[in-house]
């Protein structure tokens, strides 16, 4: 596992953008003609991120054309069009504002009328396309990956879950505080299907994901962190700021600023 440490929330986000279209752009140098597949998630954390990829496609350095993506989750029971489903959530804060094909957009259907069979076809549809290159990632308080709560199998794929309540009093703020408007399942890929990724960033910023954060790096793989699962990942990055540091204990801070010092200026483009 790899952990870059950013000074704040901007310069995390500026590096994470930088590395995922220096992945596009090598993937469309290489002459593959098989688009890039790209895992994307919802939350606060990546709308940095996907600032900085928006400013890229519209600098005319970066193309969507060939990346085709793969949303890691959705509530269920909100219409497309409802203003806090994910699917609204990507468009408003991504999609509309890139070049990617409609066609290339993925995104589970939480209105689905067989839970079972979206879930089916939508891991048939990933692995139809060779896998996903590159998943990035978010990370909850309590260490969800995805909406992969506390003691989700480590093996999960693609399935509807129940959002705990810390979850759901959690994303309230984005539902006028009203808890009970907070659906109370979501489809979301498995923790094997972000692991099944050829690589994994995950943003962490803010103290308030310093528990996570510590257990993503320090301590065991425990179904009770799922985010812990990443340690077993080959080529999985987290990629925070100094604020998300604050649980880790001194020599592993100092360790990965040392280890990785070359590595901390978002790459020049
Ligand atoms: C939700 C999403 C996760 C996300 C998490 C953290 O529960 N399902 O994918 O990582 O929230 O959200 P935020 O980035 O707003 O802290």
């Amino acid at each position: 596992m790899r952990v870059i440490i950013e000074p704040d929330y901007e310069k995390l986000s500026l590096w994470a953008a930088r590395y995922i279209a220096r992945r596009i752009k090598m993937h469309e140098r290489s002459g593959e003609t098989r688009p890039f597949v790209l895992g994307l998630p919802t939350g606060s954390s990546p709308i940095g991120t996907y600032k900085e990829l928006i400013r890229l496609v519209k600098s005319g350095y970066l193309s969507f054309r060939n990346v085709v993506t793969f949303n890691m989750d959705e509530y269920v029971g909100l219409p497309r069009e409802h203003e806090q489903s994910y699917w609204t959530f990507m468009h408003k804060n991504f999609f509309d504002h890139i070049d990617i094909p409609a066609e290339n957009i993925n995104i589970l259907n939480g209105m689905a009328e067989d839970p079972v069979a979206e879930c089916q076809a939508y891991e048939e549809k990933i692995a139809s396309y060779g896998g996903i290159d590159l998943f990035l990632g978010g990370i909850g308080a309590d260490g969800h990956i995805a909406f992969n709560e506390p003691f989700s199998s480590l093996s999960s794929r693609t399935r509807e879950k129940s959002l705990t309540y810390d979850t759901k009093v959690m994303n309230s703020r984005f539902f006028g505080g009203n808890i009970s408007a907070v659906p109370s399942t979501a489809l979301t890929v498995g923790v094997e299907t972000v692991m099944s990724a050829d690589e994994v960033i995950i943003l962490v910023n803010g103290h308030s994901k310093a528990r996570a954060l510590k257990h993503t790096v320090e301590d065991g793989v425990s179904q009770a962190w799922t985010c812990s699962a990443l340690q077993m990942h080959r080529r999985a990055i987290i990629v925070c700021d100094e604020d998300a540091c604050d649980e880790l204990k001194v020599a592993t801070y100092r360790y990965f600023k040392d280890i990785e010092k070359a590595n901390l200026e978002p790459m020049a483009l």
